[in-house]
């Protein structure tokens, strides 16, 4: 087993030695560069997971480097598959649901939070989130652009070139060596700055707090992409919405409550009442499909996300402080 990346992410050189304690051989290469393909050898399964995630990546200083590394680069992942027929699993985002649909979603506010309504006027959403009937008619960030793009790239390469496909909407994933910052992995990021006593914002729905995600544990989506590779003959070909579902939602104003159990710090949060280019208030994945296909469900909830993220930052504070605190 080979992982390929750039280390691009600060704090993914701190898996190196994690990937040589699990067997697995680490080669430094650039999926924007073909020519760095040239020196891994053959595969049986590719998991493209390299990706710039961010979603304000770019709005301002144009999409090169989300085209170069999201788009070409999994051409690049999807040329190497062909060339060793391997199997190919794509980790993609909820982000490729359109900005506007996503606000016009029917939403109640609480003291804590927006809720989804039971009733709902677009298609696709429903008291348990979004499916994957959900209209892709407008736009959804560069980055969210760009792996939908990818997606459309996988579907020709699967139907004309006979590569076997997963691809894998995820909603927000979270959990223990994820190197949070502002702008993605928000779970990390909040935790951190409780643990380090250092200042947080709610940007955005007046500086309220109360936009949710449903979280998903990375062990959770680690033993998916598993059975994914092991059920390939009957799953090639399904684009999936995955995620931790309505039961493991959180808003950001819960977060803090979590963090400060935990921590036994309160920090000062500023309120920036503007809302950030391409936010929504609300996301949740409705995993009926994968649930109906391969009788799949997250297996952690909230508190072992929010325990372990916790637990994976005291055990490991010195490494940790100068990336994330
Ligand atoms: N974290 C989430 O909440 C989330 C949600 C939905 C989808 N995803 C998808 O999951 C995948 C992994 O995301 P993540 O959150 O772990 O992000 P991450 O930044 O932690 O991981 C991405 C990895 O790709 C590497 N990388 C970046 N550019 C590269 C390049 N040009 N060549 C080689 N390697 C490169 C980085 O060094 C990093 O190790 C991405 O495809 C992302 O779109 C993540």
């Amino acid at each position: 087993m080979v992982a390929f990346d750039s280390l691009k992410r600060r704090g993914s050189e701190l898996n190196l030695d994690r990937l040589k304690l699990g067997g697995v051989d680490f080669m430094h290469g650039d999926i924007r560069c073909r020519e760095d393909f040239d020196a891994l050898g053959a595969a049986d399964v590719v998991v493209d997971a390299s990706a710039e995630p961010s979603v304000l990546v770019g709005l301002e200083s144009g999409a090169d480097y989300l085209v170069n590394t999201n788009l070409n680069g999994t051409v690049h992942c999807l040329n190497y598959a062909k060339k060793h027929h391997a199997d190919f699993i794509f980790l993609s985002t909820s982000r490729v649901y359109p900005i506007q649909g996503l606000n016009r979603i029917d939403l109640k506010e609480t003291d804590t939070r927006f809720e989804l309504l039971a009733e709902q006027s677009q298609a696709g959403v429903s008291e348990k989130g979004i499916s994957e009937s959900f209209s892709l008619k407008g736009s959804r960030s560069l980055y969210g652009a760009t792996k939908l793009a990818a997606e459309l790239l996988i579907e020709e390469y699967r139907e004309w070139m006979g590569i076997r496909t997963v691809i894998n909407r995820f909603g927000v994933v979270a959990g223990p060596w994820q190197m949070g910052k502002v702008d993605q992995g928000f779970v990390a990021l909040w935790m951190a700055k409780h643990f380090w006593q250092k200042e947080l914002a709610y940007i955005g729905y007046g500086g309220s707090g109360k936009q949710v995600r449903d979280l998903l544990h990375v062990q959770d989506l680690v033993e998916l992409i598993d059975r994914q590779i092991q059920e390939m003959d009957h799953l090639s070909g399904h684009t999936f919405n995955v995620g931790g579902g309505i039961k493991n939602t959180a808003s950001l104003l819960e977060m803090t409550g979590y963090c400060q159990e935990l921590t036994g710090n309160a920090i000062p949060i500023k309120k920036v009442p503007e809302t950030r280019t391409a936010d929504v208030p609300m996301y949740c994945t409705d995993n009926s499909l994968i649930g109906q296909v391969m009788n799949w469900q997250p297996r952690f909830g909230l508190d072992s996300i929010v325990q372990d993220t916790y637990g994976w930052m005291k055990e490991n504070q010195s490494i940790l402080k100068p990336i994330l605190a």
